[in-house]
């Protein structure tokens, strides 16, 4: 599912605003990888050893959705130039890349996926 189909929040939440973005279960229900949009930003989800991981959904290097590539541990590999960032801590592991990406809070509660943006 790509991040356009996922269009939520229109409005700009607070800046420490928990947002909640839906069941666990079923934000991955066709994989480990979820896109989706709060107010314009695009942002990534990765669920990875039972726990959640959300970073900027764009590639820092090109115009590519990172929830859209392959996800091999905690490294996603974006789909358009075979970068790869560690979603824990939105590093860029390897060329092309020169730019970390921004790492947002997650917690889930009670089945739950909030998440917190660092704007
Ligand atoms: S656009 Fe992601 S590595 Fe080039």
């Amino acid at each position: 599912m790509s991040a356009s189909e996922n269009l939520i929040y229109t409005t700009a939440p607070a800046a420490d605003a928990w947002i909640e973005l839906g069941a666990l279960d079923e934000l991955f229900d066709d994989g480990q990888c979820y896109g989706t949009v709060i107010n314009g930003l695009k942002i990534g989800l990765f669920y990875v050893d039972d726990q959640v991981y959300c970073v900027d959904d764009i590639c820092t290097h090109g115009n590519a959705l990172l929830s859209e590539g392959d996800l091999e541990g905690h490294e996603i590999e974006c789909p358009l130039h075979a970068g790869a960032f560690d979603v824990r801590d939105g590093k860029a592991l390897c060329s092309p890349l020169i730019k970390d990406t921004r790492v947002h809070n997650v917690r889930v509660e009670d089945g739950v996926v909030f998440v917190q943006l660092n704007l």
